[in-house]
């Protein structure tokens, strides 16, 4: 059996349609309430629900031998895995946000508030401006409205949470999607049922 972890919410149920198209999967996502394991007998597959921010620890643990992971927590983790397909999915851009009327003051570190506090100093640190770090857990939107950061390092899909709090993109920094990571033993000792998930993934992202 190949112990799945997917991401419980919106990008674990696009994950797992494309699991169904590739032939891995049986039943419709919404059947599984709030259990959060579900065993696949026909396709020999374990899939796990874990938080979002959990699929890497899980499989770089060898918990679950495969997962589905945003390339922002990848980038913010630094999980020891292999990173083997990109599935198109989940799309959105790490993105520097502020208030209409924000002007950078160079005389002063910048106060950037953030989930992602690795990528962020990376990113700051590549382009040589000073920082200080805020970390929150989440709307991190009101940071800027607020007076309690300048900017803010985030994600951005639609736009819309940006938008209704009067906030503007500053910076594109990179482009995120969700990727099928592997635990490194495992992609030893279950080359072949991994290879081939792999595989299959690929053919339906191909034609999506
Ligand atoms: C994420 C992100 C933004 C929002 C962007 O938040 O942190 O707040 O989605 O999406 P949009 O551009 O489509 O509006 P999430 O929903 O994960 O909630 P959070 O505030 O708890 O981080």
């Amino acid at each position: 059996m190949l112990n799945m972890a997917l991401p419980k919410g919106r990008l674990g149920e696009k994950a797992y349609a494309l699991l169904s198209s590739a032939g891995y999967g049986s039943g419709e996502y919404s059947d599984i309430g709030r259990k959060l394991s579900f065993c696949d007998e026909k396709s020999g597959v374990n899939y796990f629900w874990v938080k979002p921010a959990d699929v890497a620890v899980y499989v770089e643990r060898g918990a679950a031998d495969v997962g589905v992971v945003g390339k922002d927590i990848l980038e913010e983790e630094c999980p020891d895995v292999y990173e083997l397909n990109d599935l198109k999915i989940g799309k959105c851009k790490m993105c520097v946000a502020a208030c209409k009327d924000f002007k950078d003051d160079f005389s002063r570190p910048l106060r950037v508030a953030t989930k992602f506090v690795h990528s962020a100093e990376e990113y700051y640190a590549s382009i040589g401006r000073r920082i200080t770090v805020i970390k929150l857990n989440g709307s991190v939107e009101l940071a800027p409205v607020l007076g309690l950061s300048d900017v803010i390092f985030d994600i951005v899909e639609t736009g819309s949470t940006l938008r209704a709090n009067g906030l503007k993109v500053v910076e594109e920094v990179s482009e995120i999607s969700a990727r099928f990571i592997v635990n490194k033993s495992s992609y030893k000792f279950k080359s072949r049922d991994i290879t081939q998930m792999s595989e299959k993934l690929n053919g339906v992202v191909e034609t999506c």
